[in-house]
């Protein structure tokens, strides 16, 4: 491992000085809130100081107590974390995103958040039910919302100066070229899912061409079928370069201009994830033009029902 490496240390300047995002990031989708607390502390421990959080993950105090702990412990400042955190879908009504953005920060224990993202596009019926289905479980909308109108609620958030920049999650290059052509404050950031299996080449041109941080989710795709990290690309380069193929995975998506987000509740892979090195360029060209499975296995940006659908075999 060389220790001369910078590359884990990269961190993107956002939009209107509102800071600079780290590129590695560590997500906190984590069901259980003593493994969320457990792999934050962790996380934090091995050098991530980028954690990204939802109040649609229902974990959001016991990411806030391990920061905390770390906080007090002396060792790590709040600071020199970049904590980012969603407006979920049934909040989009302009008079819920205040309460929402303060209930998340109060969980989360901080006085200013990093960057706060519209979770995704779909209004859902307000109310404290997160997940609003009829009688037939078809997921109830809500159509007395714009996107548009969501977003000027978090533009007074950043002018209230609790909250540093603000993005937008699982969208389309429909959705996000309305939203930056109707800004009065753009999009610093823009979470979707991608990894070598799903480049999102397009939506990453516009963003850099708009000034914005696309973050990755699901950057080593999720565990899931046909499995990213035994693609025989992949493996070949990690053998080459004597890294693992999830640490290939992570620098391509670095050296390509993304930041990304990775998550494990296994102490190993936790510090796995964070100790990246520079791919050579050949094996940046390599994964860029010889894999070839394109395959998106969360199917959030078309419902805003979140969840990853295992694939049929
Ligand atoms: N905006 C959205 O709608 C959205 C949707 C999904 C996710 N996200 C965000 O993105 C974050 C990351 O997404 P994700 O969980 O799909 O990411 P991921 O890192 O691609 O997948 C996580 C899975 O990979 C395994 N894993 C982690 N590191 C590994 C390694 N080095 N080698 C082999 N396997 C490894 C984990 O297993 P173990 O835990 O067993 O190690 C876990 O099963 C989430 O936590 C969340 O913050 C956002």
């Amino acid at each position: 491992m060389t220790t001369q490496d910078t590359l884990r240390y990269t961190r993107i300047p956002l939009q209107h000085g509102s800071g600079a995002i780290p590129a590695v990031g560590f997500g906190t989708l984590i069901p259980d809130p003593v493994a969320t607390k457990q792999a934050t502390k962790t996380a934090l421990e091995v050098g991530f100081r980028h954690f990204d959080c939802a109040e649609r993950y229902r974990n959001e105090q016991a990411v806030g107590e391990a920061l905390q702990e770390v906080f007090k412990g002396g060792t790590v400042r709040r600071e020199d974390v970049f904590v980012s955190t969603k407006l979920w879908n049934t909040n989009h009504r302009p008079e819920r995103v205040k309460p929402a953005f303060d209930a998340s920060r109060q969980r989360l224990r901080v006085d200013t958040v990093d960057c706060y993202l519209i979770h995704t596009p779909f209004a859902f019926q307000p109310g404290d039910d997160q997940d609003p289905r009829d009688d037939q479980g078809r997921v109830l909308y809500d159509s007395g919302v714009a996107l548009v109108e969501t977003w000027r609620a978090l533009e007074s958030l950043v002018d209230g100066g609790q909250c540093k920049s603000i993005g937008l999650s699982d969208v389309g290059l429909d959705r996000l070229r309305e939203v930056v052509a109707a800004a009065r404050i753009k999009p610093a950031v823009v979470q979707v899912e991608s990894h070598p299996y799903l480049p999102e080449w397009e939506l990453l041109d516009f963003c850099k061409e708009h000034g914005i941080v696309l973050l990755a989710f699901a950057a080593l795709g999720h565990s899931l079928e046909p499995r990213l990290l035994d693609d025989p690309v992949i493996t070949g380069i990690a053998r080459r370069v004597d890294k693992t193929p999830a640490q290939v995975a992570l620098a391509w998506a670095v050296q390509r201009g993304t930041a990304f987000l990775t998550t494990s509740t296994t102490p190993r892979r936790i510090r796995e994830n964070f100790e990246i090195s520079t791919l050579p360029e050949d094996a940046m060209r390599e994964i860029r033009d010889r894999v070839t499975t394109r395959v998106r296995f969360n199917p959030v940006v078309e419902t805003g029902v979140p969840g990853f659908i295992p694939r049929v075999r």
